[in-house]
């Protein structure tokens, strides 16, 4: 946990086992339940990646696999890449929007993506440039409202009503 309310996963630490999409998961490892509890409870999500030949990394898309609706649906998505190339990791960015959309995400319209990374970075891994450092804390304070916004009483208030007003009222007039 980096503070409350704020967790950082990092999927080197959780030997996931490769998603064979069978019902029987008694041979999977503890580190893939704990990665489904660790997110499940989350209201927004950051997704960072590589550019790993023109995509996103295998790694965090056997992650998602390993994972479902019941970890992502209906949670802001944040999208940050780097890549080595000067083009960036905007491919990986764009396949993992279609990828969250598939699995019922919000990903929000901000996204960072860094070309030469190894530029940026320094020995300890810290993000030299104050801009860059500036959008990607957008994207968080983004995402962080986005999910306030979501999941408030008043938002929830809203979509009580919404889903229980008819569906186009009016129709049947005879006016
Ligand atoms: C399997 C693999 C594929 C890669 N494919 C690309 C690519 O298509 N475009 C690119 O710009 N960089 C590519 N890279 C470089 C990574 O994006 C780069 O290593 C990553 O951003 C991390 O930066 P670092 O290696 O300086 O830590 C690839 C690296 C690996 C290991």
């Amino acid at each position: 946990m980096l503070e409350r309310g704020r967790q950082l996963i990092d999927l080197r630490e959780y030997q996931l086992n490769h998603c064979d999409g069978k019902e029987d998961e008694s041979h999977y490892s503890e580190g893939v339940f704990r990665l489904r509890s660790e997110v499940a409870p989350a209201q927004g999500l950051i997704l960072a990646t590589p550019e790993y030949h023109g995509s996103f990394s295998g790694v965090l898309k056997n992650a998602l696999d390993l994972m479902g609706f019941n970890e992502i649906e209906g949670k802001m998505i944040g999208l940050v890449g780097v890549s080595g190339g000067r083009m960036g990791a905007l491919n990986a960015l764009n396949g993992l929007r279609v990828v969250s959309r598939a699995l019922h995400a919000w990903v929000i319209p901000e996204q960072v993506s860094i070309p030469e990374a190894w530029k940026e970075f320094d020995e300890a891994g810290n993000l030299q440039d104050d801009e860059l450092r500036k959008r990607i804390a957008e994207v968080g304070r983004q995402v962080a409202r986005f999910s306030y916004l979501h999941t408030s009483e008043r938002a929830q208030e809203f979509l009580r009503a919404w889903e229980g007003a008819p569906v186009n009222p009016g129709a049947n007039s005879q006016e």
